[in-house]
Order: C-alpha cells, then structure tokens, then sequence
C-alpha cells in the first residue's frame, strides 16, 4: 500500500494547525516532519515543542524526520512529544543499533535515513532492528529540490536487500525531496512506498488531487 507523507516544511507555519488538518482532510496518510539543527544540515526548523502542540489536532500518524548531530540526545523528546515514527540519519551518529533501541524503548517505529550519496549497503546489518529506511531524493536541509535520478538505483538496493532478508513486508521503504506526479512512479516502480511530497502537496491549490496523482 502506497502511503503519502506530506512534508509540512512547505506549509506556512503561521497556521500550521489548519495547514495539518487541510492535508490529513485531503487524504494523507502521515505528516511528515522535518527537523533541522543547523549543524547536520545548513537549515533550522522545529523542536519537540512544536509537534506537541500539532499532536493536539490531529491523529495521524507523525512521521518526524531527524536531520540532527548525535540523535540520542533528543530521542525521549521527539518521543514524548508525540512522534509515532522517529528516522534518523545514518551519517548522523556511530551508535546506530543504541538510537534505534532507544526510539524502540518509546513504543515508536524507528527509521534510518540516508543522503544521497551515501551507499545503500552500508544499511544492511540495520535492516533486521528497524521499521523504516528514507533514502533521501534530495539533499537534505531545504523543500523545493529536483529530484536526483541517480537515488533509485540506492531504493532498488534496498529492496533487494530487504527481499533478500524476507523483510521486505515488515520494513517500509520512505523516499523524500522532490516527490510530485512525474517522479512518484520512478519511485514506486524502484520500491518505495512511503512517499513524502512538501512542495508538490502544500503548493497545489487542489491538495486532495495532488495527493491523489503522486499515489496514482
Ligand atoms: C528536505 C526535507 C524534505 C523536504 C521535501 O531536507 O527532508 O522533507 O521538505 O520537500 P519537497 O517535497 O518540496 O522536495
Ligand atoms: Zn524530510
């Protein structure tokens, strides 16, 4: 089942609350949240104190994506504030299996990200403890990228590996940055399932059929 992931990074965050409710209305099946520190990427955005109160209205699942330093330290928050699926990047930290037990010991699903030139492989002894990869179709740190072909080849090594580990039905496959009604089939047709659209979604003026084109 293809599941959509709005990215509210595009929404305008002067009324975030009816911004979240406008897309969970339209048919997404998860927000997509992302956090930025200004170190692991050149951008900041939003603490735990924010998806607190976002948790207030509404009950879709929170789908918070870590683009942060050392993530140990701010898993019990992003937790607690009511996360339900908590990714972190690879790149990110050395005590890769420490973070996940700790997003596991919340009662949360834990996922692992990927930026686009870091090789797919490196994931593999991961993939048996976590919920989720994100391999990243951009950058990471800002909305509005084009996608970059050459993360397709990483989304079909993931699905061979996890196929390969018979886990390919338990471990969902995200793909993030530049996701519209033109690249959503390229990266369904490589694996992935979970696709995260901030601009294609929070820029069309029709949000239920943006929605409905990029799951096709
Ligand atoms: C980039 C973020 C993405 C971003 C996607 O670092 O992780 O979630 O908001 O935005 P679009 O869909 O506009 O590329
Ligand atoms: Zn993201």
């Amino acid at each position: 089942m293809i599941k959509i992931s709005p990215s509210i990074l595009a929404s305008d965050f002067s009324k975030l609350g009816e911004e979240i409710k406008s897309v969970a209305y339209a048919g997404a099946e998860m927000i997509h949240i992302d956090v930025m520190d200004g170190m692991f990427v050149p951008n900041i955005t939003l603490g735990p104190c924010v998806i607190k109160s976002a948790r207030k209205v509404c009950d879709k699942i929170f789908d918070t994506h870590l683009m942060i330093n050392d993530p140990i330290r701010y898993i019990g928050d992003f937790a607690e504030a009511g996360s339900d699926i908590i990714t972190f990047h690879f790149e990110s930290c050395t005590n890769h299996v420490e973070v996940i037990n700790r997003i596991h010991s919340f009662g949360k699903k834990a996922g692992i990200s990927i930026k686009p030139a870091t090789p797919a492989f490196v994931l593999e002894p991961l993939l048996p403890l976590v919920d989720m990869v994100l391999v990243m179709t951009v950058e990471p740190g800002f909305g509005g990228q084009s996608f970059i072909p050459e993360t397709l080849e990483s989304v079909k090594i993931v699905k061979d590996m996890l196929t390969k580990l018979s886990l390919e039905v338990k471990v969902d496959i995200e793909v993030d940055g530049g996701i519209t009604p033109e690249t959503a089939p390229l990266v369904k047709e490589a694996g992935a399932n979970v696709l995260v659209a901030g601009s294609a979604v929070f820029k069309a003026e029709d949000r239920g059929a943006a929605i409905a084109a990029i799951r096709g």
